[in-house]
């Protein structure tokens, strides 16, 4: 695998960094990926990349999504889409817990694994574990003809481009297009959706990448936070549900490129012990897009502000129950919540991107990090 770094340099295209660069393909990124996925009319997903019949797709009983690092972080979003929208058992894991832990899988449980890379020895060797024990495997890569991509039995390929910068960001948001596009094209098939509701959150879909534009516009907003946090050692990130598992994914951003030690925390287990550590001054950002956990992530802000915490709050624009418990905030365009994350994560890359370089890190190859962990 020969890397042209002239042409790849080129491919910079004006940008600083890879990352930044990648941080704004990601419109782009996501109009490909979902690209022909959804048909003229709006009204279904088209995707004929998935062999399955539906007569097997109703035969699945389980799905277990495996992947590492940010991929994993996908697939808990993954998770949460496929159980609120076909209402199947989704069970997420990191691939090198998941391959010594004898998983359970029958013939009627569809292995996902996630990985940008195609070539990640502990996803792979999850892929030939679930091969061998008989299960139907799919695979949600970034590279076409990777090894991930030649065993898996489906490939739903995301359309991000070359992703050169360690720290992954247009991979990541382009996987959770793909699970939005594989949760709604189960919940056609097995008709656990309306079809109406299967309309709205694909035009909703469709609406995410001039969003993430608004929101990139606005990067120097989050230019000024990374900075000011940029002196600390410790940040927390707190949210529910699917704000959670962004939350696990900006906190990696953050620590993996500007070594900033962070945790992100289900907002509602503060008090079972994370909330020992706040005190004065120490920086946490609240996730509020889960609209109907905004009362309870409120009364976890005010947990955290009574010690003292300074927080940033993430929320749409115009939801002033959460702007007036938090010192500030970074609004995002309204969207359905479950589509939430496609947004939320772009402030949380752009906020580690900045902190990266206020602390004078090499922001595309941090320290002790390769792009792809091919060996185990
Ligand atoms: C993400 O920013 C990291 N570079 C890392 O966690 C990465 O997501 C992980 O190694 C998985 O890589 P893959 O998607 O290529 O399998």
């Amino acid at each position: 695998f020969h890397v042209d770094w002239d042409l790849v340099t080129a491919e910079k295209a004006g940008f600083d960094h890879f990352m930044m660069k990648e941080i704004y393909d990601q419109p782009k990124a996501y109009r490909d990926t979902i690209g022909s996925r959804i048909s003229e009319d709006g009204s279904r997903v088209v995707l004929d990349e998935i062999g399955m019949t539906a007569d097997e797709i109703r035969r699945i009983r389980n799905i277990h999504i495996v992947a590492c690092g940010t991929a994993y972080h996908a697939g808990l979003v993954g998770k949460s889409v496929i159980e609120k929208l076909v209402r199947i058992p989704v069970e997420a894991d990191v691939a090198s817990e998941y391959r010594y832990r004898a998983p359970i899988i029958t013939p009627e449980t569809l292995v996902i694994v996630v990985s940008q890379s195609g070539e990640t020895a502990d996803t792979l060797a999850a892929l030939r574990e679930a091969k061998r024990s008989g299960a139907r495997v799919l695979a949600i890569t970034n590279v076409v003809g990777s090894s991930v991509s030649r065993e898996a039995d489906d490939v739903l390929v995301t359309w991000a481009g070359p992703e050169i910068a360690v720290a992954s960001t247009k991979a990541y948001t382009t996987q959770l297009m793909a699970f939005y596009l594989l949760g709604l094209y189960l919940a056609q098939t097995l008709e656990t959706l309306e079809q109406a509701e299967i309309v709205r959150t694909l035009a909703a879909m469709q609406s995410l990448p001039e969003q993430v534009e608004s929101i990139l516009a606005r990067s120097e907003e989050i230019k000024a936070y990374a900075e000011k946090i940029a002196s600390h050692e410790h940040l927390f990130f707190i949210g529910r549900g699917l704000d959670y598992a962004v939350a696990l994914e900006g906190s990696l951003k953050l620590k993996e490129i500007s070594y900033i030690h962070s945790e992100a925390y289900p907002a509602g287990e503060l008090k079972h012990g994370t909330l020992a550590l706040i005190e004065e001054g120490v920086p946490v950002i609240a996730l509020g897009l889960q609209t109907e956990l905004i009362e309870k992530t409120v009364s976890n802000i005010k947990e955290v502000t009574a010690r003292g915490g300074e927080v940033l709050g993430i929320a749409y624009e115009g939801d002033n129950e959460l702007a007036k418990s938090v010192d500030r905030t970074f609004s995002i365009p309204r969207t359905l919540d479950l589509l939430s994350p496609a947004l939320t994560v772009i402030p949380l890359q752009l906020l580690s991107y900045y902190a990266s370089l206020a602390r004078g890190n090499d922001v595309d190859k941090p320290r002790n990090l390769a792009k792809s962990v091919t060996v185990e």
